[in-house]
């Protein structure tokens, strides 16, 4: 396969890079049976090539009992037949790289599926067996070893250990999963396991891909003798009396990382590796050192509340840490894991959204909510460094709050005893066309989670050609970003940024100003280059311009 020439051979590329986010089962259907899957993407990756962005990144698409969306990975060095066939994967590969985009996959190390060949034999496997190494198998505390061995719990809810029926049919050992409990963790101090990684690593690489997201890679070694924990983690992980919890961060990640990137520096030099790691911005910085990662997510920039002063000193903190190790800064607002963000800033602070939405719980303002995030928006991608996108925030398209409990699939609702909602309002199918089957998604009728029937409005096909559709401003600001080189360079804060309640930055001769205040300011004098809201002489509240200076204005 040959390379578009945009694309030969820039070892820099991911440093500015824009890259989306592609949730196979939920972007397009390409037969007909209600889930996405590979071919489908590959029929509608123009839309990613116009919007602007140089890479998609793709959601795990192995074959899997889909107990965790595909984060419980059977296979490792294949696709599931729902999504396609490994030649459908080439022709995807062919595709984008024809259209300049590049491809990173997601790599999933902390566990696999409960249904992985590996955690088969060990299951079927004495106690104290190779194969059990593999895994975290520990007898139980108690008498009859009938307690877990630690007191951790799992983030989707309830103990983070479950104990298995022995040979003999008696309950035996106990194994750990910090997720499902169809997501057996491995055990990295196996070098059998950290070798069956590196070949899944070339596998793929052998196949063109450009890189790999890496998922929870901050918690793939636990601390020696797995100590007692009693706490939770939410959200960022910060250390409680100066300690990282023992399955978070702890300093062997960094030898594996290394070993990786490794093996990436023997192909061409332009793969890269982003980590998923939901740290703090000086912890996460420690993991793109040189020669290790080239990009963590920005988490802590994610959670930020509608505040100016929140959002500005999460810019500068980020900016600062990453600068200290010379990586780049990266930027998000959505993924398949947390509440769209035209949703989450249609709440006002004092909602709770920890447990997720539903029909009865208080909704979002959709007006509200779709006016902050393209404010917001219009923030971010005047920021340098690289930005992931999700697909559907494009479209503005809106968190589906009002599921029927019934159809949730994300394993936390049961685990929680029906507590937490989670994660299903954002995986909902793209709507393509304004009318017909599952709005274009695909021939089907019907889709895996339903569209709500609003769906159709937030349409690419109807946003493609109206100018003053979100669609039309994120291409608008996309194609800026480009001209304007401002995936790279300095951020200057603007002296009058320590105003309450406005966040002004210049990008060179780019002032950038987002008024969230309750009043309107007025807008500088110069060539209006993108606003987030219709505006004349001043900026209204919650809307974000770029203004171009003139030079006398300088
Ligand atoms: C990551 C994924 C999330 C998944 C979890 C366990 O956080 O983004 O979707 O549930 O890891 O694999």
């Amino acid at each position: 396969m040959t390379p578009a020439p945009a694309l030969a051979d820039d070892p820099t590329w991911w440093r500015s890079a824009v890259i989306y986010q592609i949730y196979p089962r939920s972007f397009a259907d390409g037969n007909g049976d209600g889930t996405g899957d590979l071919p489908g993407i590959t029929s509608r990756l123009d839309h990613v090539a116009s919007l602007g962005a140089q890479a998609i990144w793709l959601s795990p698409f192995y074959p899997s009992p889909q107990r965790d969306g595909g984060y419980d990975v059977a296979d490792y060095r294949d696709v599931d037949p729902q999504f396609g066939t490994l030649d459908d994967f080439a022709a995807l590969m062919e595709r984008a790289h024809e259209l300049g985009l590049r491809v990173i996959v997601d790599l999933v190390p902390n566990h696999c599926s409960a249904e992985h060949q590996d955690f088969r034999a060990a299951l079927a496997a004495q106690p104290g067996s190779h194969e059990r190494r593999k895994f975290h198998f520990k007898d139980g505390r108690g008498t009859e070893g009938e307690l877990p061995p630690n007191d951790w719990t799992s983030m989707f809810e309830g103990p983070a250990w479950t104990r298995v029926i022995e040979a003999d049919g008696e309950p035996g050992q106990w194994y750990l999963h910090l997720f499902d409990s169809s997501q057996p963790d491995w055990n990295w101090d196996d070098t059998s396991v950290r070798s069956d990684f590196e070949k899944t690593l070339r596998f793929w690489l052998d196949r063109g891909v450009d890189g790999f997201r890496v998922d929870v890679c901050d918690a793939i070694i636990k601390a020696p003798g797995l100590p007692d924990w009693p706490h939770r983690t939410k959200g960022v992980v910060e250390p409680i009396d100066g300690v990282m919890p023992p399955m978070w961060d702890q300093e062997g990640i960094h030898d594996v990382f290394r070993e990786w990137r490794r093996v990436l520096d023997t192909y061409d030099g332009t793969r890269i590796l982003c980590a998923e790691a939901w740290l703090a911005p000086e912890r996460a910085a420690r993991i793109v050192r040189p020669g290790e990662m080239h990009q963590a997510f920005n988490f802590r920039y994610l959670e930020q509340p509608w505040d100016a002063e929140s959002i500005r000193s999460s810019i500068l903190s980020s900016l600062e840490a990453n600068d200290a190790v010379g990586a780049p800064t990266t930027w998000v607002l959505s993924n398949h894991d947390v509440m769209r963000h035209a949703s989450r800033y249609g709440y006002d602070g004092s909602v709770e959204l920890e447990s997720g939405v539903g029909a009865d719980d208080p909704q979002p303002g959709r007006e509200l909510g779709l006016r902050r995030a393209r404010a917001a928006t219009a923030i971010m991608l005047a920021l340098p460094g690289s930005v992931y996108l999700y697909q559907g925030e494009e479209l503005g398209l809106p968190e589906v709050t009002d599921l029927p409990d019934s159809l949730r699939q994300d394993p936390v609702w049961e685990r929680s005893g029906h507590r937490i909602r989670g994660r299903d309002g954002c995986r909902v199918p793209l709507p393509w066309t304004p009318d017909g089957p599952s709005f274009g998604f695909g021939r089907s009728e019907t889709t895996w989670l339903p569209q709500p029937s609003y769906f159709g409005n937030y349409a690419v096909v109807q946003q493609s050609t109206d100018e003053t559709s979100t669609l039309s401003f994120y291409r608008h600001l996309l194609r800026l970003r480009a001209d304007l080189g401002l995936g790279e360079g300095e951020l200057i804060w603007d002296e009058r940024s320590l105003e309450r309640d406005v966040i002004r930055f210049r990008r060179g001769r780019t002032h950038v100003i987002a008024n969230l205040s309750a009043d309107a300011i007025p807008c500088p004098a110069g060539r209006l280059l993108a606003s987030s809201v219709p505006i004349t002489a001043e900026i209204p509240r919650d809307a974000t311009v770029w203004v171009e200076l003139d030079e006398l204005n300088d």
